[in-house]
């Protein structure tokens, strides 16, 4: 028996890294996925690596009128939700006193303003005591230099875990975040230079970056029953970088 048998999850930004390990788990555990993304190629190399039981939407999560056109397929198809996984999510480095108009408003557009409505769009679809988390970065919880944008981009998420916990607690629906650490996406891989790597690794405990599948099996206990008594919590997943 799967931990999602007969489930419908929807995961944002579902075609590369740590969301596509989890789509690929959650099938594995027994639920329909659908993943969107904003590339056709990714989108389709995605829907044919995982195999079964997905569902691709090409969707930019910053735009509402797609994330009304991914919500709108998934009632189509199967009518209603019991996992969203917010994991869409950008940012790029910026100094303090050279950081872009631009930079501001990608982040924030996708990370703060996107999360908000790809939540709220799922919310009529979601049947009582579904799971709704988001992916956060511990970017948010430490002074990395040249991250501010996104560390600010991304704080705002536990605060609207915070509030929604009480509005959709009639419903019985929780909302967490889950925060990883350096991950070695590849996203990651693309913009990091060897200097950024070994930047990254100086500050993990084990001195090595999370792999994707890592992310996806905490992914997986906030999508099931496992984690039933975690309420508006953020999850930490980052090798014990943000404690040292
Ligand atoms: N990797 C890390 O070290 C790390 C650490 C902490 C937090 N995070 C967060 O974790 C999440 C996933 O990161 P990852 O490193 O696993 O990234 P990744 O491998 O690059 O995957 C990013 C995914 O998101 C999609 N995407 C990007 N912008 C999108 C948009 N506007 N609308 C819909 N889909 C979009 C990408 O597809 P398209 O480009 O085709 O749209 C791709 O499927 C992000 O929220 C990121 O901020 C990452």
């Amino acid at each position: 028996m799967g931990k999602l048998d007969g489930k419908v999850a929807v995961i944002t930004g579902g075609t590369s890294g740590m969301a596509l390990a989890g789509a690929k788990l959650f099938v594995d555990e027994g639920a329909h996925v659908f993943i969107s993304g904003r590339r056709k190629d990714a989108l389709d190399e995605a829907v044919a690596l995982i195999g079964r039981n997905v569902t691709g939407v090409q969707a930019d999560s910053a735009d509402l009128d797609d994330l009304d056109r991914l919500f709108a397929t998934v009632k189509r198809d199967k009518g209603s939700i019991d996992v969203l996984w917010a994991s869409a999510g950008t940012g790029e480095q910026g100094r303090l006193g050279e950081i872009t108009e631009k930079q501001f408003d990608d982040a924030f557009s996708l990370n703060a303003r996107g999360t908000l409505f790809t939540v709220q769009k799922a919310l009529p679809l979601f049947n009582d005591g579904g799971s709704i988390f988001m992916t956060g970065s511990n970017a948010s919880l430490r002074g990395y230099p040249d991250w501010s944008v996104y560390a600010a981009s991304k704080a705002v998420l536990p605060a609207y875990a915070r509030v929604w916990v009480s509005e959709l607690r009639d419903r019985k629906i929780r909302v967490n975040v889950l925060t990883p650490g350096q991950v070695s996406s590849p996203m990651m891989e693309s913009v990091m230079d060897a200097q950024l790597k070994a930047q990254f690794e100086s500050v993990i405990p084990r001195r090595e970056m999370g792999r994707p599948e890592e992310i996806a099996s905490v992914a997986l206990f906030l999508a099931s029953d496992d984690s039933s008594y975690v309420n508006g919590m953020e999850l930490v997943a980052d090798g014990g970088t943000t404690v040292i």
